[in-house]
């Protein structure tokens, strides 16, 4: 908090007082409300790199210092000590549950898993190639209209309702999506099993022949899972609030989440990253050659898995995918040339100065491919998967929009560039 709590803003001869808003952490914020009343002016900045959106109390995060928390709860005691349903519970309802309120909570979500039939042409009606990303936000959106009860965004139960349909249905629309691409059939969810469990029988067995559980596969997904349930307003959050402001039900304000994940400078970059690696390892490309050819900007080239918007001295989520990777290859023993071109890749660019300059260093997608290939999903897969993981946290920000009192429509302005009036 600066120790001054307004801000005079001169444009002419015509002062206005700008109010400070306060956190309770990290940077308070410049309220400007009165801006284009006062002034004429609007506030111009591309990206959104200086502009808080909304206050919010679920996640914070500390880029200079590689902070982040969930509710208070730094990520490196909740990944150890929590599973992903207990973080989900904790992201959207502020607490950790009780044994109680958490074997409620799963049996809730696991009654609301179900096989609509009505979908499998749908599933099957994509091309055999289709991403699985185009199908999950479909899907996603495709959910609403078989529970038309929970649309309403003014009900309290509706939102409740919604909320454990959609943790409960996105895993199984994940792994259907997954078993239509690879022309298997779908495998009913089994209520019993836990959430991630569920989901791998889903994704790797069949109805006759179930997936052999395997505590290793099943504890890594679920700290992936968790690693990747909230980051505060990054661009597939902020698409689900800005959505949401219309009233659009939860269903579509995630399922544009979906898309927005989608890209490569976002979610999309998990897969992004494996094929870099393939590339460097499959071919004539080295890590060296690859390093150069990002330095020069060659055909918009980039270091897949590098950099942050806000982490500008380590992302704390990466440390811990690391270790994750070494210690799951170790135990399932597998070995993948790709994490050691990984390592050598993260070594070469630490150690440089185009990447130490530009305050570059991997993000919790450098890692998570080579883990999920160890585990036995497909490339096409990880970014789906970062969705099931991420759904908790906008699930938790679209409630937060949607119970503020003040909550307005989002419509930024602009400042227009175009022809003045002319005629035709
Ligand atoms: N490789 C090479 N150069 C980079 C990279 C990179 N990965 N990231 C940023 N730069 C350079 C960029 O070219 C620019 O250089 P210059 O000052 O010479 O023009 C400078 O660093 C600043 O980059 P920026 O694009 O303005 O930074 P940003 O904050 O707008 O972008 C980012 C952040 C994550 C999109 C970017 O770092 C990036 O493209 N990284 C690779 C994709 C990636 O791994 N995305 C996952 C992000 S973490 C998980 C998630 O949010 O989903």
């Amino acid at each position: 908090m600066p120790d001054f709590d307004k801000v005079t803003l001169l444009v002419g001869d015509s002062a206005t007082e700008l109010e400070i808003v306060a956190s309770t952490q990290g940077h308070s914020g410049l309220d400007i409300s009165k801006l284009m009343a006062a002034t004429g002016l609007s506030s111009f900045d591309p990206a959104f790199v200086n502009t808080a959106s909304t206050k919010s109390a679920i996640t914070y995060i500390d880029g200079d210092q590689g902070i982040l928390r969930y509710r208070g709860y730094p990520i490196e005691q909740v990944a150890e000590l929590k599973s992903f349903t207990e973080t989900s519970y904790l992201l959207i309802y502020g607490a950790f549950p009780t044994a109680t309120e958490l074997t409620d909570f799963e049996k809730k979500i696991s009654v609301r898993t179900e096989h609509i039939q009505q979908l499998d042409g749908f599933f099957r009606s994509f091309p055999k190639d289709a991403h699985p990303m185009a199908v999950l936000s479909a899907a996603v959106s495709a959910l609403s209209t078989f529970y038309p009860e929970t649309l309403d965004p003014g009900s309290e139960a509706a939102i409740e309702e919604s909320t454990l349909r959609l943790l409960a249905m996105v895993p199984v629309v994940t792994a259907y999506a997954h078993k239509a691409s690879i022309g298997e059939d779908f495998v009913a969810p089994r209520p019993e099993l836990s959430m991630v469990d569920n989901f791998l029988n889903m994704t790797f067995g069949s109805n006759e022949i179930p997936f052999e559980q395997n505590l290793i596969v099943s504890k890594a997904l679920d700290t992936l899972l968790l690693l990747h349930a909230d980051h505060e307003q990054n661009c597939s959050t902020s698409t689900v609030r800005l959505v949401g402001s219309s009233q659009a039900n939860l269903y579509a304000s995630v399922s544009a989440g979906v898309n927005a994940l989608s890209g490569p400078l976002h979610g999309g970059a998990n897969e992004a990253v494996i094929e870099m690696l393939e590339l460097i390892n499959k071919t004539s490309e080295t890590v060296e050659t690859y390093v150069e050819r990002v330095k020069n900007k060659e055909d918009n080239v980039r270091l897949m898995g590098f950099g942050h918007r806000v982490y500008k001295s380590f992302d704390p989520r990466a440390k811990i995918v690391k270790a994750t990777a070494d210690q799951v290859l170790s135990e399932l023993g597998v070995t993948d040339p790709l994490l050691a071109v990984a390592k050598q890749l993260e070594a070469i660019a630490l150690a440089d100065d185009y990447f130490v300059s530009r305050k570059l260093y991997p993000n919790v997608d450098f890692y998570t491919g080579v883990i999920y290939k160890a585990l036995g999903f497909p490339p096409k897969m990880f970014t789906p998967l970062f969705a099931i993981g991420r759904m908790p946290g906008w699930i938790a920000h679209w409630r937060e929009m949607n119970s503020e009192a003040n909550t307005r429509i989002s419509r930024p302005q602009q400042v227009y560039i175009g022809e003045a009036e002319r005629s035709i």
